[in-house]
């Protein structure tokens, strides 16, 4: 699994302000449609990107919590959010959050449950920190929609297929709908936001992905270094002659917490 260290946090810090990642906060932020004096949960908030443009949202009269196992990932989301004495960042988990029942009229957790290999204790506890009626938004990617060009196919297929023991769960978005309704949620639609890069920008999701895919490739002892630096090099080498094409899609989806509880068997 990846691991949300110093060095993690710094690398996605950086990718997260570029053009890619700020459209993909945009929709989650807009699903969420935060107004003033609203209590949100911004649960695995990471380095506090949302949750800061939640908190300008809401206004000093609202509140809101960022939550994150990662000490590193909620050092950096303090320096962010300073400025904000409404933006309480908790330490916790989402299998058991130190927050009281029904504290929150919406929540929302972007690029998070694809590291649980179960949706439902997370849903539940929000379930559970969730006014009756409050909405909830997940943002996760499918990674069958990866789309990704290299002259080395078996090359590539090895890398991506090395990555996937980065996350717990490919497909979040396919399962959420039965998941959400177990859990007493009901799912109202969703929203695909479809990436497509042509050239590796600078502030890309493509050239984080190549990055953090190259170390994780290394570390994993599945691929040796020169496998995954010729495959890191070979991306550059493409996206140099015009020839470079990464196309990945996220999914927003948009629920909210029914006011009956769920059925038990
Ligand atoms: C890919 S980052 C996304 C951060 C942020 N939501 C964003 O989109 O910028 C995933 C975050 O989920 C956090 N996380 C992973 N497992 C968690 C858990 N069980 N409870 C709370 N946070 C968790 C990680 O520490 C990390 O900060």
């Amino acid at each position: 699994m990846l691991k949300f260290g110093k060095s993690t946090a710094q690398l996605l810090d950086m990718a997260y302000q570029g053009a890619d990642v700020s459209r993909r906060r945009r929709a989650n932020f807009d699903a969420i449609a935060p107004a003033p004096g609203e209590a949100i949960l911004d649960l695995g908030c990471g380095t506090g990107l949302l949750t800061a443009e939640l908190a300008r949202a809401v206004g000093p009269q609202g509140q809101v919590t960022g939550l994150d196992t990662s000490p590193d990932m909620l050092a950096a989301a303090q320096g962010r959010c300073n400025e904000f004495d409404h933006v309480d960042l908790v330490e916790g988990s989402a299998f058991d959050m130190p927050v009281p029942d029904r504290q929150f009229d919406k929540a929302v957790s972007v690029q998070v449950f694809e590291y649980f290999a179960d949706p439902s204790p997370a849903l539940t506890e929000l379930h559970r920190v969730l006014r009756p009626g409050g909405r909830l938004v997940i943002g996760d990617t499918h990674w069958d929609t990866l789309a990704w060009h290299s002259d080395h196919p078996a090359r590539m297929q090895r890398i991506c297929k090395t990555w996937d023991a980065h996350l717990a769960d490919r497909c979040v978005p396919a399962a959420l709908p039965a998941a959400l309704r177990a859990c007493g949620f009901i799912p109202e639609h969703v929203q695909p936001v479809a990436f497509c890069d042509t050239t590796l920008r600078p502030d890309g999701l493509a050239l984080m992905m190549i990055r953090l895919m190259q170390d994780f490739a290394i570390q994993s002892g599945e691929i040796s270094e020169a496998e995954a630096t010729a495959w890191a090099d070979e991306q550059n080498a493409l996206a140099d002659a015009g020839r470079f094409f990464m196309s990945i899609t996220h999914f927003v989806w948009v629920a909210h917490k029914s006011r009956s509880l769920p059925l038990t068997n």
